[in-house]
């Protein structure tokens, strides 16, 4: 049998948990992955590209554990009442090729990149640092918000959505969860006084959402909407002046903020940062990018991590996503116990 996590389950999952408590400990689990990083098989993500959207593949291995995740990005989708990323993903065993676990990835997707822009936070963001400007209040929004008020603890918030529905969403959402939200009625004006930005919008196309000069000096800049080529979120001078950190370098130069700058412009490695390998920031003047684009191993630490809470806690299902046989190679002996007619003679149709 095969572990399987639904949309249900994982959220009775993170009803328990709670949502932060399950944010913290996936930012260790990254933590701990992005540490081991030349272990890890990697590749930049196989995409299918289509006139509305994207569709990829998202493999990774450390030799003992792969997976892989189906990720869709359809900006589109959200006219038509539909999520504009949605997801699933596998975990399985090295040694047999068995998978281990399925799981629902929609709102895993959203837990691991807001775990991740967290993690590169506070690693790159001034320590200092109390209040974030949040740019596109759609699916990822709360949980950006919520990542940062556990590993950052940023309780005020400057929002601004271009849809007014998004932004009353975002408020009911939030409200008890002791962050304060400031709505304001543009971008400048929201990221004005934030110690932080993140953006997070969703349009097909090189959107400018940051200008340079909207941007003072020591802020940190977690974009996470620029994700696919052609689909980005900074003005060009922003990134020249800014030192940017990516998630893998071979897969953002395609599908990054990067993909406006010449291919030897200097990036850095997020978990070269995190090993110690390369600095982060330097000064408290230095604006930071964290120009992510949600990369394999995310996807590995979130499933490892779902994974390693079926050991204690039971709230996942078990589903026969593989048969399970006596004698392994009597596959068809499953369809003869389920009492199949065989045609009994000559041809068939
Ligand atoms: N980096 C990653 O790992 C990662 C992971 C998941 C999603 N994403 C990307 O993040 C973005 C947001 O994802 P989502 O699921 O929240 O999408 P969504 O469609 O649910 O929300 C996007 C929001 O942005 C708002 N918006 C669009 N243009 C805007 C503008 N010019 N100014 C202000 N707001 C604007 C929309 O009104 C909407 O509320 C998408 O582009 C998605 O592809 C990246």
């Amino acid at each position: 049998m095969v572990k399987f996590f639904g949309v249900r389950e994982l959220v009775q999952l993170l009803r328990t948990v709670g949502v932060e408590e399950f944010l913290s400990n996936l930012i260790r689990y990254i933590r701990e992955d992005f540490l081991r990083w030349p272990k890890f098989e990697k590749s930049p993500r196989l995409a299918s590209h289509s006139a509305n959207g994207v569709i990829e593949l998202m493999p990774t291995s450390d030799g003992e554990l792969y997976s892989f995740k189906y990720v869709n990005g359809h900006p589109v989708n959200t006219q038509f009442r539909k999520l504009t990323v949605t997801a699933f993903g596998v975990l399985a065993d090295v040694g047999s090729g068995y998978p281990l676990l399925l799981s629902e990835m929609t709102i895993s997707t959203a837990l691991r990149t807001a775990a991740t822009s967290a993690l590169a936070a506070q690693s790159l963001a001034r320590r200092e640092s109390r209040v974030m400007a949040l740019i596109g209040l759609g699916a990822q929004a709360e949980f950006q918000a919520l990542a940062f008020k556990a590993a950052m603890g940023i309780r005020k918030l400057r929002v601004f959505d271009v849809d007014p529905a998004a932004v009353a969403k975002f408020g009911i959402n939030l409200s008890g969860s002791g962050i304060e939200v400031i709505t304001t009625d543009s971008v400048a004006s929201a990221v004005k006084g934030a110690d932080i930005v993140t953006t997070a919008t969703a349009a097909k196309r090189n959107a400018i959402i940051l200008t340079n000069d909207m941007i003072a000096p020591g802020v940190h800049i977690n974009a996470i909407g620029g994700d696919c080529p052609g689909k980005t979120e900074l003005e060009c001078g922003l990134l020249e002046r800014g030192r940017i950190f990516v998630e893998y370098l071979p897969q953002s130069r395609v599908e990054g903020e990067i993909q406006q700058l010449s291919a030897d412009s200097g990036i850095t490695e997020l978990w070269e940062v995190l090993a110690g390998k390369r600095s982060g920031r330097v000064s408290a003047a230095d604006v930071t990018i964290f120009d992510s684009v949600g990369f394999a191993i995310e996807d590995f630490s979130l499933l490892r991590y779902l994974n390693d809470l079926t050991a204690t806690m039971s709230l996942h299902q078990q589903i026969d996503l593989v048969p399970s046989l006596a004698d392994p190679k009597d596959l068809f002996g499953l369809v003869r116990a389920a009492g199949l007619d065989l045609p009994r003679s000559g041809k068939v149709g």
